[in-house]
């Protein structure tokens, strides 16, 4: 009897104290706090990403203290799992948790982060499940584990809560809610120890901007990679290849790159990693003969091996338990794995000018992929393994292009927290128009990028619809992988269609300036309104209060918003889908104007636009300044001097940040770059004129003439 209530308060000590252990905070960046809980593992997401902090732009973000109390955050193991507990006020909101196609508003959600291909549910099954989330207070967290983490994003009340919900009585009282109000987020992590990161604000965005700076800050895309891309049918050949290139020539299709799909290659699923000879008889001359047109190569593969393969007989050893489409699975942690794999794309591929990659089938479905209890000679177990493996394929291969010295522009199908800078964008094979453009809102806060890629569509308006928002979006793209479709493939829309991917191509200081942002600064190019300075979210009023109505833009803002977003500093995009012919845009505080028009469009408020087919509605905040150039068909070559038409809009002088460099290489994490601003002014007579600094001598210069437009008259 003594033994056992001995026991009980054992027990009950234990509870008490393995569900209250602070956390001790040590400040590794300004304004970013690890904390350490148990034995975190030896491997994990920042590992697996192998990004270096950059910690000197982390200190140039306004400095701000621990956002939380400290003593409101608990962590503790027990039974092998580590539990974690975030405090969560009344009126928070929560964002991210990772490429969420369907739901930008995370509170109250429960989700298992678990790297998958999407399966048409919110639940935390996705191509990045991203351990990170940001609060509409101003401060972000991070778990550093590659585990499947489950979360509970304030749904979970314990009876000790700070402010616990009022019981209600069911039967007679109509608040009753299924859902009674919860005032944390809480984790249970499948590991003894965890890393767990706190990013200060003061605003939401400064937390984002901290987080993908800690993980090294977004990539630099080369300026061709933000030009148009085509993926071709999969069993074309090079003469194929060749004729279609010079097709979007004739027509006068922008176009820089072309993607290959499984059919370049002499086996596919599993992959033998080199050329098909039939289909590409003379790999090196085609390469050449392309980018001699200008139209750089990138090749698709998955990384599952067959038998075939040259260098078959040399990785097996270095290959997980399991087979993927009865290919082995190389595993990327075993340094020898990553030569013999990597030698071989090296030398078959790269040395001969293949300018990227897309990697495909690196996130799941399990039914395809290696199952949990799968091995791998590394000793990474085979859940960290499928957390992670997308972002070891992205790094190695994109270290492959470091040698030589060039940048990569890839695609990619997996990546996770830690693999913020690697230089791929996520697609996938969903293609639910809305929800791409939900997911184009979420990958501003899981450190990705996404593309909401064109495939086919059943109308030339669907087609139109479709493709205006993938020029707005980090790759412009065609994946006709199947279907075969070219951009003048429905005849209604060609010239829009035309237009369109001219516009992209007119842009490209603008969007190559605003991914040196992700890189230097950390400011994600896409995102959502809830990071826009100017946006407020408005509370939900009680039932009963009139209040809402009577203010549209805090009944519009009340709700979730997950069809329109920012590209860039300046510029709201507001996509409309099939059928639509009008559409609400709520505008944020400030004045904002049509980009086409300049005319004055809002401030603070909710219009109803209806543009036509031929238009996607595009607003730029007052003051918004775009530089752009002329349509050209291809991206401008390393050093190539292009001309600047700057568009300024509204009414407020301003200035704008132009970033400048070779375009090409990596010589601007040498210093071999620079920012040159652009300033807009009134004179003293009330006009407007525009300057840009003159060129630093030693520095990069790719600008030519300079004229100013004001658009708004
Ligand atoms: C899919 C991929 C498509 C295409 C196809 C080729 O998994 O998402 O974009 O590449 O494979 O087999």
């Amino acid at each position: 009897m003594k033994l056992q209530r001995l026991l009980l308060i054992a027990l009950l000590l234990s509870t008490t104290f393995s569900l209250s252990a602070q956390i001790k905070w040590t400040q590794v960046a300004p304004g970013v706090w690890k904390g350490i809980i148990g034995k975190p593992e030896a491997y994990d997401l920042v590992k697996a990403g192998g990004a270096k902090a950059n910690t000197a732009a982390i200190a140039k973000i306004t400095a701000a203290q621990f956002p939380l109390m400290q003593g409101d955050i608990l962590g503790a193991v027990k039974d092998g799992k580590t539990t974690l507990r975030f405090p969560l006020d009344k009126e928070e909101q929560l964002y991210g948790f990772g490429l969420n196609f369907q739901s930008v508003h995370q509170r109250g959600k429960i989700l298992q982060l678990h790297v998958d291909h999407y399966g048409g549910k919110d639940n935390g099954r996705t191509h990045a499940p991203t351990p990170f989330y940001v609060s509409s207070k101003g401060y972000g967290v991070f778990v550093n584990s590659a585990r499947y983490i489950n979360v509970y994003a304030g749904s979970g009340i314990r009876k000790n809560a700070k402010t616990p919900p009022v019981e209600k009585d069911r039967n007679t009282d109509k608040s009753w809610a299924s859902r009674p109000y919860s005032d944390a987020v809480e984790m249970l992590v499948p590991a003894a120890g965890v890393e767990v990161y706190v990013f200060a604000g003061p605003t939401p965005m400064d937390a984002v901007k901290r987080f993908n700076l800690f993980n090294g800050g977004g990539p630099l895309p080369p300026r061709w990679g933000l030009g148009f891309t085509q993926r071709v049918k999969s069993l074309y050949t090079s003469d194929e290849v060749a004729k279609e290139v010079d097709l979007f020539e004739e027509k006068g299709f922008p176009l820089d790159f072309v993607g290959l799909e499984p059919g370049w290659q002499s086996k596919a699923y599993p992959g033998t990693f080199e050329w098909d000879k039939k289909r590409y008889p003379q790999p090196e001359k085609f390469v050449k003969q392309m980018l001699d047109k200008g139209i750089r190569l990138n090749l698709w593969i998955n990384p599952y091996v067959s038998k075939s393969a040259p260098f078959y007989p040399a990785i097996k050893p270095y290959t997980g338990s399991h087979t993927v489409w009865v290919g082995e699975v190389p595993d990327f942690n075993v340094p020898q794995a990553r030569k013999i794999f990597f030698d071989q794309l090296q030398k078959d591929q790269v040395n001969i000018g293949v300018s990227g990659y897309k990697i495909d089938e690196v996130d799941g479905y399990d039914h395809y992929l290696w199952p949990d209890v799968a091995t791998f000679p590394s000793g990474i177990s085979a859940e960290q393994m499928r957390q992670t493996y997308g972002m070891l394929a992205m790094r190695y291969s994109a270290d492959m292009y470091r040698k030589q010295n060039k940048r990569t522009y890839g695609l990619v199908r997996a990546n996770n927290g830690g693999g913020v800078s690697l230089p791929y964008v996520i697609y996938n094979d969903y293609y639910n128009h809305q929800d791409f453009i939900t997911a184009l809102i979420n990958s501003g806060t899981a450190g990705v990028l996404w593309t909401p890629e064109v495939r086919a569509s059943k109308t030339g308006e669907e087609w139109l619809r479709r493709f205006q928002t993938v020029i707005f979006s980090p790759m412009a793209m065609i994946n006709a992988w199947s279907s075969g479709t070219k951009p003048w493939s429905y005849p209604e829309v060609a010239d829009q269609v035309k237009e369109l991917a001219l516009l992209r191509m007119q842009m490209m200081p603008y969007w190559y300036s605003e991914f040196a942002k992700y890189h230097f600064e950390g400011t994600p190019p896409f995102r959502g309104m809830a990071l826009e300075a100017g946006f407020k979210q408005e509370v939900k009023k009680e039932a009963g209060s009139t209040n809402l109505e009577e203010n549209p833009y805090a009944e519009a803002t009340s709700k979730e918003i997950k069809d329109q977003y920012m590209a860039g500093e300046y510029l709201l995009v507001a996509p409309l889908f099939m059928g639509d012919t009008t559409r609400k845009v709520i505008l944020p505080k400030g004045k904002w104007y049509d980009f086409y028009t300049g005319a004055f469009a809002g401030d603070g408020s909710v219009i109803t636009v209806t543009p036509g087919l031929n238009k996607i509605p595009v607003y730029v905040k007052d003051g918004g300044i775009i530089p752009m150039m002329k349509p050209m068909l291809h991206a401008p070559k390393a050093g190539e001097k292009v001309d600047l038409e700057i568009r300024h809009y509204g009414t407020a002088a301003s200035t704008y940040n132009l970033y400048d460099d070779d375009g090409e290489t990596y010589n601007y994490e040498k210093g071999d770059y620079s920012w040159r601003q652009i300033k807009v002014t009134r004179d003293a007579s009330g006009n407007l004129a525009g300057t840009i600094a003159d060129a630093q001598a030693g520095k990069p210069n790719t600008v030519g003439n300079v004229t100013f437009k004001f658009m708004t008259k």
